[in-house]
């Protein structure tokens, strides 16, 4: 499938999107949104898919929204379209992405790094919501998945001022999970992607689904549909599969079931 704004591969079990508006630093438009919708419902679908890796350029992940497309309208436009409410679609996507960041993740590319399960940044990686700068505020869910990982006065400070953050500091806030060097960033993520993709599938999807819901529910909830999760992946074969692998010394061979 060939798309206008991205790029897609397949390695073995793991998708590769790249953004690739490299004229506009990936800016995020429409035509993206859909295309991104698109590829992302197909690899959920995708029985032969474990784990997804979306990335950009060198340059940037993305350098925000696109704002040429977004500064003529209005409130009643914004606010008459839902306007960025698609963007909800991707953080749907059930099998796991990992955000490979190089370079500019500003604005909504910060946001939409963030939607992603979690982030491995280059050393030229610089992140920021400098929405503020335009007299506007983030719009993709910035403000409070920044709060949530990196905590209050660091947020504030990243939404108030619009300064970017560098991979080093990112990592020390807890916005990346580990830093690559630049040129080993792809390789790497689609690696640490085939790890995962190698594991039992359903137990990849409930380890997503109980990560999340640590930021959507209390310590009691979360627990208690952890252990509810836990229960019932007793009910797979791959469990039995996975610890009689263990005991015979041997690797597990998945089903799915
Ligand atoms: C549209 C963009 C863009 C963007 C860059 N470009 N960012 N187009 N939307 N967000 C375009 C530029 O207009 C330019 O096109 C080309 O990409 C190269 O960018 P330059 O600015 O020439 O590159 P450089 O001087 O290296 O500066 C890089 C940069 C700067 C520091 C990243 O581009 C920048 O500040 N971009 C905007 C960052 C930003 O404010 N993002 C937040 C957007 S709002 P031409 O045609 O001139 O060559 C957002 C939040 C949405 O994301 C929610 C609230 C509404």
């Amino acid at each position: 499938m060939s798309y206008e704004t991205i790029l897609v591969e397949q390695r073995g079990a793991v998708t590769l999107v790249t953004l690739n508006r490299p004229q506009a630093l990936n800016a995020l438009n429409s035509a993206v949104l859909a295309d991104l919708l698109d590829a992302f419902a197909k690899f959920d679908a995708d029985a032969s898919q474990g784990c997804a890796v979306l990335t950009g350029g060198e340059k940037a992940f993305a350098a925000g929204a696109d704002i040429k497309e977004m500064s003529s309208q209005g409130f009643a436009d914004m606010y008459g379209s839902n306007f960025f409410a698609g963007w909800e679609g991707f953080t749907r996507t059930r099998k796991p992405v990992i955000a490979a960041v190089a370079g500019f993740a500003l604005g909504g590319g910060c946001e939409l790094a963030m939607m992603c399960d979690f982030i491995l940044a280059a050393d030229t990686a610089k992140f920021g919501q400098p929405e503020v700068k335009l007299a506007v505020a983030p719009g993709m869910g910035g403000s409070q998945r920044l709060a949530r990982a990196v905590g209050k006065a660091k947020a504030m400070d990243m939404c108030l001022t619009g300064r970017m953050m560098g991979a080093e500091e990112a990592e020390r806030a807890g916005l990346v999970s580990r830093i690559v060097p630049a040129a080993d960033l792809v390789e790497e993520a689609v690696k640490t992607a085939a790890t995962i993709a190698g594991m039992a599938p359903l137990s990849v999807l409930a380890n997503k689904e109980l990560v999340n819901a640590a930021f959507e529910t209390t310590l009691a909830q979360g627990v208690q549909f952890e252990r509810r999760l836990f229960h019932g992946l007793f009910g797979t074969a791959d469990q039995k599969e996975g610890m009689a692998a263990f005991v015979e010394k041997r690797p597990g061979n998945w089903t799915g079931k």
